[in-house]
C-alpha cells in the first residue's frame, strides 16, 4: 500500500461544502452536528428515499436534496461527502463519491468486510482524495485519559470490555448477519488498538444467539485477541441482555505490570497508579463532532487523521477475523485475512485494481 496521501484544500477562511449522503436516524443526527459546525456547511442531502433527502434538507438556505449522487454533487458545488448510508451501501457510495473526486468522511464500519474496505483504500489512493471513517467513540476525552493512564502500568498483559445492553432498534440491525461484531464491537476493537498502542495478531471468537435474542443474526460474542507485543485483549459483549446494562462504551479493564486502571466508558477513567482526579475539560469536541472536526483539519492541512482508511483497516479486520474464528472455530491469524481479502478485493476490483494490485502486502504499514 502507497499509504495516506490525499489532496488537501486551501483554508480559505470558508466553511467546507458538504453533501450528506443517508438521510436516515444517523444521518439526522449528523445534520444537527453539521448545522453546530463552523467548519462545514451542508449544500445537499442524498437518499434513496426522495421523501427523506427532501425533509433533510428543508430550511437550510440553498441546499439541494434527491436520489442521484453525481448530480446533487454537481448541482450543489460539494467539496465533501459525508457517507451516512447503511453499511453494505457504503462502498457503492464511497467508490462514486471518491470517483467524482470528494473527499469522504464515512460512518463506522468503513465498508461491509475487509475485502470492501481494502478496495476503498485503492479507490482513495486512485483519486488522491481522503477517506476517513468516523468512529465517533474514539473521540471521547475519558478514553484519551485512559490511554494516558495506560501508558504509566509498565508492560501490559490484559485488556477486556465488558458490553452489555437491550436496544431495541428494528431497521438493518435485526435483520443483518452478525449485528454486535459488525455494527457494534468496530467501536471497542477500534479503541482497544489505540488504548494499546498495538495491532491485532490473531483471535480466537465465539458467536452465538441466546434463545431469547430479538435478532435474527448472532447478537452475543466472545473475543480473544492476541495483540502485537503479546498482550491480550478480550471483549465480551451482548445485544439483548436486559437489566444492570453497561455503557454505550462498555466496561473497560487494563492490567500491567505495575497496576491497573479501569473506565465505566462513561465517566473518568480510574488508575491505581494516578488517584489524582480528571483534568478539566479542553473543550475538543468529542464523538461525532470529534471526528467532524478531525476530517476538515485533515483536509486543511494535509495530516493524516485516525481514522484514515488505511488506518481504520486494522479495526475492521479485527471484526471479521473475529466472524470468520466464530463460523470456523479456529484461531484465525489476522495476516491470513488480510491476505485473503486482498484476494478477493482484486477479483472483485474495477478501476482501483492497479493500486490494489501494487501493494506488496494487504497488512497496513505502521
Ligand atoms: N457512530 C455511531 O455511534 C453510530 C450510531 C448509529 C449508526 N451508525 C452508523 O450510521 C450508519 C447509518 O445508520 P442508521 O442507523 O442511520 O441507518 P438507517 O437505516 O436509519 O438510515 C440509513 C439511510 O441511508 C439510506 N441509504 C441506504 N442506501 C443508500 C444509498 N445507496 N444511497 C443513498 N442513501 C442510501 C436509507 O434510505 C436510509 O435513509 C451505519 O453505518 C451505522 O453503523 C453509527
Amino acid at each position: 500500500m502507497t499509504g495516506p496521501r490525499f489532496r488537501a484544500l486551501p483554508a480559505d477562511g470558508d466553511p467546507l461544502r458538504v453533501l450528506l449522503v443517508g438521510a436516515g436516524g444517523m444521518g439526522r443526527a449528523w445534520l444537527g452536528t453539521v448545522a453546530a459546525s463552523p467548519d462545514v456547511t451542508l449544500v445537499g442531502v442524498v437518499d434513496l428515499d426522495p421523501d427523506a433527502a427532501t425533509a433533510a434538507a428543508d430550511g437550510v438556505p440553498g441546499a439541494v436534496a434527491g436520489t442521484d449522487l453525481a448530480a446533487v454533487a454537481a448541482a450543489s458545488g460539494a467539496q465533501a461527502v459525508i457517507n451516512v448510508t447503511t453499511p453494505a451501501a457504503h462502498l457503492p457510495v464511497t467508490l462514486q463519491a471518491l470517483g467524482l473526486g470528494l473527499p469522504v468522511l464515512g460512518e463506522k464500519p468503513a465498508a461491509a468486510s475487509v475485502a470492501e474496505a481494502l478496495r476503498l483504500a485503492a479507490a482513495a489512493e486512485l483519486a488522491g482524495q481522503l477517506f476517513m471513517v468516523s468512529q465517533s467513540r474514539s473521540h471521547d476525552r475519558h478514553l484519551r485519559r485512559f490511554r494516558d493512564q495506560a501508558r504509566r502500568l509498565g508492560p501490559l498483559g490484559v485488556l477486556t470490555t465488558e458490553f452489555f445492553l437491550a436496544p431495541r432498534f428494528g431497521g438493518f440491525r435485526d435483520a443483518m448477519a452478525h449485528p454486535l461484531l459488525l455494527d457494534m464491537a468496530i467501536h471497542p476493537f477500534d479503541a482497544a488498538r489505540y488504548v494499546l498502542d498495538a495491532e491485532p495478531v490473531s483471535v480466537y471468537c465465539q458467536e452465538y444467539n441466546p434463545s431469547w435474542s430479538w435478532y435474527a443474526g448472532d447478537a452475543a460474542a466472545t473475543a480473544v485477541f492476541e495483540m502485537t507485543g503479546g498482550v491480550r485483549y478480550v471483549y465480551t459483549g451482548s445485544w439483548c441482555s436486559p437489566g444492570l446494562e453497561t455503557s454505550w462504551n462498555g466496561g473497560w479493564r487494563l492490567s500491567g505490570a505495575h497496576g491497573t486502571a479501569t473506565w465505566d466508558g462513561e465517566g473518568p477513567p480510574r488508575s491505581s497508579l494516578d488517584p489524582a482526579p480528571e483534568p478539566a475539560d479542553d473543550g475538543a469536541p468529542g464523538g461525532i463532532a470529534g471526528a467532524l472536526a478531525a476530517f476538515v483539519h485533515a483536509l486543511r492541512t494535509g495530516t493524516p487523521p485516525r481514522g484514515e482508511i488505511h488506518e481504520n483497516l486494522l479495526s475492521l479486520a479485527m471484526v471479521d477475523a473475529a466472524v470468520l474464528s466464530a463460523r470456523t472455530d479456529r484461531r484465525v491469524l489476522v495476516a491470513e485475512l488480510l491476505d485473503a481479502a486482498h484476494r478477493e478485493a482484486l477479483a472483485a476490483a474495477g478501476p482501483e485494481r492497479e493500486a490494489l494490485s501494487s501493494w506488496p502486502s494487504a497488512r497496513t504499514p505502521q
